[in-house]
């Protein structure tokens, strides 16, 4: 099974638009990967929630049908005075299936790793999954510091059977830059990560994130360890990410 995930940010998709595309595309395709052969989730604000989630109820496209619905932060907190935040139990309450949490967009706004651990403790609790993100900056990689980095993030918030359900590598000075990770540094991470879920046994896929296109994502998806992709600006038009899917296969 491959994965690939749309993470919208805090973009305004049209999405009938974004439907109308995304279909008109895999129609066009006889060889469109099946559903159990790569899972699609679009991780977007709740407000656009129910929209969407009756879309996937009423098309009569049944790759569409099977998109799940994520969003893109969780608060750490139960319940109680925080403003403007969002419990795992609202979340649950909405329908959505689970969370990104420890983006690094999120990280550079204050989420430390502890912070990240219990946003992931809260989706726990509610049963929700979450897809945890992890990378380093230009800095930390110029400066040789990758792998303890790395190794910290994967450490922080593997504990008390807490565990990513997806995890996605996305290093921070490939992200929205137009220009992805090499593949030595992708297969890098890669073997950092799988020595680390071997030892605590865990088995979780792994995606890579950070400026994939339908230009690069046949070179990314044939390294070894790669089981997807988290997407960002190139999610936000449904041919493009239809066309990124149709590249992905078992
Ligand atoms: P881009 O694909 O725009 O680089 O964004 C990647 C990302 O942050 C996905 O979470």
């Amino acid at each position: 099974m491959k994965y690939l995930i749309a993470n919208w940010k805090m973009n305004s998709v049209d999405i009938n638009v974004w439907e109308q595309e995304f279909v008109n595309l895999v129609s066009s395709q006889n060889n469109f990967p099946k559903s159990d052969e790569v899972r699609l989730i679009v991780c977007l604000n709740l407000y656009d929630y129910t929209v969407f989630s009756e879309k996937i109820k009423n098309s009569k496209n049944e790759i569409f049908n099977k998109i799940s619905l994520f969003t893109q932060d969780v608060s750490q907190y139960d319940e109680g005075a925080f403003t403007g935040q969002i419990s795992s139990k609202f979340l649950k309450k909405v329908g959505v299936e689970g969370s990104i949490i420890g983006h690094s967009e999120l990280r550079e706004n204050g989420d430390t790793e502890n912070i990240v651990f219990e946003k992931g403790f809260r989706l726990n609790e509610q049963g929700l999954s979450n897809i945890f993100c992890i990378g380093e900056n230009l800095e930390i990689l110029e400066n040789n510091k990758k792998k303890p980095f790395l190794l910290n993030q994967l450490q922080t918030f593997c504990k008390d059977n807490i565990s990513p359900g997806l995890l996605a590598y996305e290093p921070i000075w490939a992200i929205g830059t137009g220009k992805e990770a090499d593949s030595e540094n992708i297969a890098s991470a890669v073997s950092i990560i799988l020595d680390f879920f071997e030892n605590k046994k865990i088995d979780c896929p792994i995606l890579y994130g950070g400026s994939v296109s339908k230009s690069n994502i046949e070179e990314i998806i044939s390294i070894s360890g790669i089981d997807g992709c988290l997407v960002g600006n190139s999610s936000l038009d449904g041919e493009q990410f239809a066309i990124i899917a149709s590249k992905i296969k078992s």
